[in-house]
């Protein structure tokens, strides 16, 4: 694969990390997508070229639900080029109506797989990358299908920028110690908030759909930032 850091290869298994949920399209979402969907989204086959800038610092959001923090982030770093992955589509279309609204340039969505797509991806293309609330997959037997693992962090790295950073939240509290452990086991990332410890929140992550569902459920949402170490 070009691009592909060779000492990856030989690794690559395929991570399934969600499962199909297509749920119903309202009408909005139906007549967004039709409408916006080519100004929005990118070609998940087509070799990267940034739509902005080269000097523009990247954001990506992975698996961004309805998208409320990506619409928020988007529309308060207008510097920013934003870019969300997510596969539900209801998710995109709640996305297109919030970037309709605030008629927003600097935001591009994959409304796909993020994996292949960042097998693909040239190296140091993200200044941020942000992961809120993955599904936590509870049960032994589905650990595999969770997306912060060892190969999938090594992809997370060689996409970030050096000194780049990576925000990951939950609030499944096993979740969050599996998250610390293994990237703190790997060579190549700083942990911000000190090693072993979680973080405060960034400024830039607002209450999403599924940060009110633990907390009405009484869980603890637990922060983590690391960054990239500069080679
Ligand atoms: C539990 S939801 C959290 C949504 C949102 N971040 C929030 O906090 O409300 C996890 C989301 O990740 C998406 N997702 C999981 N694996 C993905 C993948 N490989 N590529 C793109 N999206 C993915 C799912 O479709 C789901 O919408």
């Amino acid at each position: 694969m070009p691009g592909m850091n060779e000492s990856l290869k030989p690794k690559m298994r395929p991570i399934r990390s969600f499962v199909l949920r297509q749920g119903r399209l309202t009408d909005a979402q139906e007549r967004v997508l039709a409408e916006r969907g080519a100004s929005y989204f990118l070609d998940a086959d087509a070799p990267w070229q940034s739509p902005w800038p080269q000097s523009t610092p990247l954001l990506l959001e992975i698996g961004f639900g309805n998208g409320a923090h990506l619409a928020h982030f988007a529309a308060n770093h207008p510097d920013w080029g934003c870019i969300g992955a997510e596969v539900h589509r209801p998710g995109v279309g709640a996305l297109l109506l919030q970037a309709e609204a605030a008629q927003l340039q600097n935001l591009r969505v994959l409304p796909a797989d993020i994996v292949p797509w960042l097998r693909a991806l040239p190296a140091a293309v993200f200044s941020l990358i942000v992961i809120q609330f993955p599904d936590p997959w509870p049960k032994k037997r589905h650990h595999k299908r969770r997306l912060i693992q060892v190969e999938f962090l090594q992809l997370l790295q060689r996409v970030l920028r050096p000194g780049g950073e990576l925000q990951l939240a939950t609030d499944w509290e096993p979740y969050a110690e599996h998250m610390l452990q293994t990237v703190e086991s790997l060579p190549g990332w700083q942990n911000l908030a000190g090693a072993g410890n979680y973080a405060a929140a960034p400024e830039n992550r607002i209450p999403t759909r599924f940060e009110r569902r633990g907390q009405a459920l009484g869980h603890r949402v637990f922060d983590l930032r690391f960054c990239t170490k500069p080679e």
